[in-house]
């Protein structure tokens, strides 16, 4: 079939009141994506020349997100007019005269529907001649749906929305799955004839499969095997359900694909994220957005990592990453938090309750405890002592440390920015370095030591302490 024959609908401008949410019901996430995000990547995929998501409700939310990642779609608005038959209609506006062929409708709250499904219904649509074809399912709960209602040969007779059905009819359980291929001139004609005469005071998409069956032309009705394929979403425990099967088919995925996941049951994988062979992920793992991870890298437990690029043999525990680099056979944990712009050169450490930002840590350098590292720049094997924080902030600006290559700071020390600390210098414990130190120097600003003698014995004599020291003298 040629391409210019095909146009694909996603329906989108529903209100998604059973949500209860501020965020349109396709805007929500599942595995990383909205899942308007998940139906317009199946829809883009089958190759043709109009893809027409159909918005409405809370459109200024929907139009940007299809704007930056689909920009070649044609957006259709729906009127006032209610209904997923309405929403077709307002779609093939977008459609130029003389087009004739096939049109696909999908619906921005089936985010789990694949490639292959739609393509072998439109094997069938076009083999058999139909003038419409559908999908259905057969679901032991099929409450919510709208059901199929066959004729004794098992014929496609009519669907009706769990709304307007009888008793018997709720006891039907294959079920209208919302997946539709029609040929275009017959649905333009059946949607032009029917009404909105039901409980919602809708205009269905439904009963236009219906109107092309009562004009004589074939409908075909399909069963899907692989029923979490066309389950759709109308409410948050349904988001989750599919959700967590999403999932659960990553995890299975990218275990075929060579990574250990110990517990899949808490591990979540966006479908943006990639692993290579022999990773590791343990219990508690979460990894988000354009996520890498290089072979033979361990992650976790408990790590959440978004849009970080990870090298190989790199082990992460315990930590909250979010837009680092981390080069090969570096180590991160536990208790780290790296934000925007840390990169952690090869073999380098950042260490237990350690805060990193716009930083980069050359190879094998390390902050192994308790520290604060933002607008920094360290070369290759420095050693950031114990409590070390770079006070990048005057109140007003952000300023930029420099520590060179081979520098040993001590402990407690505050780099106060800018400054910038030379190749192989040392500091001392307790300084708080406010001038640059020249390369092998030694800064201090540490007041030399005073004891009291005898304070305790003094000051405090009636307490343990003094009490200790007496012992200890003697
Ligand atoms: C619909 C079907 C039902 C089927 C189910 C499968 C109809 C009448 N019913 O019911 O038979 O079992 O899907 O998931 O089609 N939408 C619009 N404009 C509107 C109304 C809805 O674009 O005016 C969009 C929604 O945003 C949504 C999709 O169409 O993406 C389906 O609408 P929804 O209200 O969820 O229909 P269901 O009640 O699930
Ligand atoms: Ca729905």
């Amino acid at each position: 079939m040629s391409e210019k024959h095909l146009a694909v609908v996603v329906l989108a401008a529903g209100e998604g009141t059973r949500m209860r949410s501020a965020t349109p019901k396709v805007m929500h996430e599942i595995a990383g994506l909205p899942m308007l995000g998940h139906a317009l990547a199946t829809a883009s995929a089958l190759g043709a020349q109009y893809v027409i998501p159909v918005i409405r409700h809370e459109k200024e939310k929907l139009e940007p997100y299809i704007h930056a990642f689909y920009p070649t779609v044609h957006i259709s608005h729906q009127d006032e007019v209610p209904g997923t038959g309405r929403a077709v209609e307002c779609a093939l506006n977008v459609l130029p005269d003389g087009f004739a062929g096939a049109v696909v409708v999908t619906s921005g709250d089936v985010p789990l529907l694949d490639v292959q499904t739609i393509e072998s219904m439109l094997d069938v649509h076009l083999t058999s001649g139909a003038g419409a074809t559908l999908l259905t399912a057969v679901f032991s709960d099929p409450s919510g749906y709208g059901r199929i209602v066959r004729a004794d040969n098992g014929a496609f007779s009519s669907i009706v929305e769990h709304r307007d059905a009888t008793e018997e009819e709720l006891e039907i359980t294959e079920v209208n799955a919302g997946v539709y291929v029609f040929d275009y001139l017959e649905l333009k004609k059946a949607l032009a004839n029917i009404g909105t005469h039901n409980a919602a005071g809708e205009k269905y998409l439904t009963d236009a499969a219906v109107e092309i069956l009562k004009s004589g032309k074939e409908v075909q009705a399909l069963q899907v095997s692989d029923n979490w394929l066309v389950a759709g979403v109308n409410n948050r425990v349904q988001l989750q359900q599919v959700s967590a099967e999403l999932n659960r088919r990553i995890c299975e995925a990218w275990m075929l694909a060579g990574v250990t996941i110990t517990d899949p049951q808490t591990t979540f994988i966006d479908i943006t994220a990639t692993l290579d062979e022999d990773v590791t992920l343990l219990p508690g793992t979460h990894l988000k957005g354009i996520t890498k991870i290089g072979r033979g890298s361990t992650i976790g437990p408990e790590v959440t990592m978004t849009d970080t690029q990870v090298g190989e043999n790199v082990s992460i525990i315990k930590s909250h990453i979010v837009g680092a680099v981390i080069d090969d056979e570096a180590t991160v944990g536990p208790f780290s938090y790296l934000r925007a712009g840390t990169h952690l050169g090869a073999g380098g450490k950042i260490g237990t309750f350690v805060e990193t930002k716009n930083a980069v840590i050359g190879a094998g350098s390390k902050i192994p405890h308790l520290s604060y590292v933002g607008d920094a720049t360290i070369g290759v094997e420095s050693n950031i002592g114990a409590g070390t924080i770079f006070a990048n902030y005057d109140g007003i600006d952000k300023h930029h440390t420099v520590i060179g290559s081979h520098v040993r700071s001590g402990s407690h020390n505050v780099f106060v920015a800018p400054v910038s600390i030379g190749d192989g210098a040392y500091t001392a414990a307790g300084t708080v370095v406010r001038k640059d130190v020249a390369p092998g120097d030694l800064g201090m600003n540490v007041a030399p030591q005073r004891n009291l003698a005898d304070w305790v014995l003094n000051k405090r004599a009636t307490t343990k302490a003094a009490e200790a020291a007496k012992k200890a003298k003697n």
